[in-house]
């Protein structure tokens, strides 16, 4: 079945935390709390930041926690209502407003919704749905002040150790999925076309107004997250993996390899 990415994110919407919680996914809990911490080192305590892709709320919860406001966004509503419900159980409602729709439509809508941000993030590949990035850099600028900065977190075409992994396992057309000219996600057996972006393509992308500060891999030792649960018992060998990862992510030629990158800018 063919369809965009909102529809195959919504009914998987009511699945997706126990799909994805890190007792499910430990390599979930190990890729968050990486985030986390970039997030919270570009990120001052008591700031507003807008998020792309908030799928049912995690991150919005745990920077609400952290004491940040957030307008969190998604085009998928069925996630969206998680996301709130979450926040409203954790007494936190005040901290976030919700707003549906993708990069793309929250470019259009943005002058109109009358909010500011003093920076932005999206993590976890939302940007991926997006066939161009030319509506999030349109975004950016509007959103964004002088200083303001954005978090990307996405999935690159190159990823060596998925390559090697699904090469293992005998699937071949796996191992190479990245390298399609027309690249398909699959959401639960939804499928639905999508784009692989490295920091060169989000550097083009967002032109001279942005500088990059920051590049790291997420998912370079640490296995793609597909893998997560076939891994749940080996702990021994995922904390291995991690103190691995966190020595290798930032080096030059290394991190823009992995399942994930993490992408800073800084709008100038
Ligand atoms: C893999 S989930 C990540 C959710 C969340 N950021 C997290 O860390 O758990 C991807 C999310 O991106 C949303 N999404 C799909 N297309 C998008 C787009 N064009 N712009 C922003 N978000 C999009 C989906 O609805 C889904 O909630």
């Amino acid at each position: 079945m063919r369809t965009g990415g909102a529809q195959a994110f919504d009914a998987l919407a009511p699945r997706y935390d126990a799909l994805f919680s890190p007792a499910a996914n430990p390599l979930v809990g190990l890729m968050r709390a990486r985030v986390h911490a970039v997030l919270a080192r570009h990120f001052a305590p008591g700031t507003t930041l807008l998020e792309l892709g908030c799928g049912t709320g995690e991150d919005t919860l745990a920077l609400a926690a952290r004491g940040h406001t957030l307008v969190a966004a998604d085009p998928a509503p069925a996630m969206l209502a998680r996301a709130q419900a979450k926040l409203q159980h954790a007494g936190r409602s005040e901290a976030a407003r919700f707003v549906q729709g993708g990069a793309a439509a929250l470019a259009d809508q943005w002058p109109g919704l009358g909010a500011r941000v003093d920076g932005a993030f999206s993590n976890f590949a939302p940007l991926n749905c997006e066939l161009s990035l030319d509506p999030v850099r349109r975004l950016l600028e509007q959103a964004l002040p002088p200083g303001g900065r954005f978090v990307g977190v996405v999935l690159p075409r190159l990823c060596p150790l998925e390559v090697a992994l699904f090469l293992a396992r005998g699937q071949p057309r796996t191992a190479l999925r990245r390298f399609r000219r027309h690249p398909e996600a699959d959401v639960d057996g939804v499928r639905f076309p999508m784009r692989y972006y490295g920091a060169r393509d989000f550097d083009a992308a967002l032109g001279a107004g942005f500088r990059r500060i920051e590049t790291r891999s997420l998912g370079l030792a640490l296995p793609p997250l597909s893998f997560g649960p076939s891994l749940a018992r080996a702990p021994r060998l995922m904390a291995a993996l991690a103190g691995l990862e966190d020595r290798l992510a930032g080096l030059p030629g290394l991190s823009r390899l992995g399942d994930h990158i993490v992408l800073v800018y800084e709008r100038r």
